[in-house]
């Protein structure tokens, strides 16, 4: 059932509720792949019914970002969600979320702003403001739809961890569950952004779990330091790559870490032919 408006979410959410069913739901902004659908299939497994939200939010782009190009392709995630068994997909426009003050400018918004510490770091050094709009959008999910369970992936590690953050600290009664990055056969993660990779920039992109394998296998072999395990990528990028950042940081709380352990976390971003990706993989898996 392909909804658009708060108040039928709400009104169908309520007679489940009515019932004693669970609730799972699974935030995306469409553009829907293997990565997602696997997200989706964890949540028909463990919960009665299931939500999938689609919404490009506009709070979350920073100036000069995709939002205009980003992948708008609802009849597609709308197929893909009722082959998959979701009971509800959940399209609002950025007027039904948002009213009319939708654009930061306005500053008309109440936001939920995660812990500076958690932000000035990765990919919330570059994107200023980005895990606001997503803290803000999650928020808002969540009431809107009151689930038991909520899915993320880990491919956004950091904003995982943020959101796992804000629940705790806001007493948000969700649970949240991660769920695993699907990687295509080369080792490239899945990514909504992969569209705009060409065949050429899809290789190129294999720079990311090559770093990031490379840095694990150095690890298990014995090799903790943290600067030496970064000076490992380097053999690795050209001038097809643009790093912009490498870091070892605690996968709990993004701590910085000087010696590598089995809970560190290896982040990575870096741009390939103009577009930014991301990956990351735990050290002790
Ligand atoms: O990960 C995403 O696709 C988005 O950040 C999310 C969680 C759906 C919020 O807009």
């Amino acid at each position: 059932m392909l909804l658009h408006t708060i108040k039928e979410v709400r009104e169908q959410v309520k007679e489940w509720k009515k019932e004693g069913l669970t609730v799972g739901l699974v935030p995306t902004m469409g553009a829907l792949h293997n990565g997602h659908l696997s997200l989706i299939k964890k949540a028909v497994e463990k919960c009665d019914k299931v939500v999938v939200s689609v919404f490009v939010n506009p709070i979350q782009f920073c100036p000069g970002e995709d939002l205009d190009k980003y992948p708008r392709t609802l009849e597609a995630d709308t197929k893909l969600c009722n082959d998959a068994g979701v009971s509800i997909v959940f399209a609002p426009s950025p007027s039904e979320m948002y009213g009319q003050s939708e654009m930061r400018t306005n500053d008309f918004l109440t936001y939920v702003i995660p812990p500076f510490f958690y932000v000035n770091k990765l990919c919330g050094k570059s994107r200023v403001g980005h895990f606001d709009g997503v803290c803000t959008v999650v928020n808002k999910l969540f009431n809107i739809v009151q689930p038991d369970f909520a899915f993320f992936g880990q491919k956004d590690a950091q904003q995982l961890i943020i959101i796992k953050k804000m629940v705790k600290d806001l007493n948000i009664p969700v649970d949240i569950v991660p769920c695993p990055i699907v990687r295509e056969e080369s080792g490239l993660a899945l990514s909504s952004r992969n569209k705009y990779l060409s065949e050429e920039d899809k290789k190129e992109a294999l720079v990311l779990s090559k770093i990031l394998n490379n840095i694990k296998d150095c690890y298990k072999k014995g090799i903790t330091d943290v600067e030496a395990l970064k000076e490992t990528a380097f053999q690795f990028l050209t001038d097809k790559h643009e790093l912009e950042y490498l870091e070892l940081l605690d996968c709990e709380d993004l701590e910085e870490k000087k010696i590598a352990d089995n809970n560190t976390r290896v982040f990575i971003a870096c741009k390939v032919g103009g577009v930014r990706l991301i990956d990351n993989i735990l050290l002790g898996e």
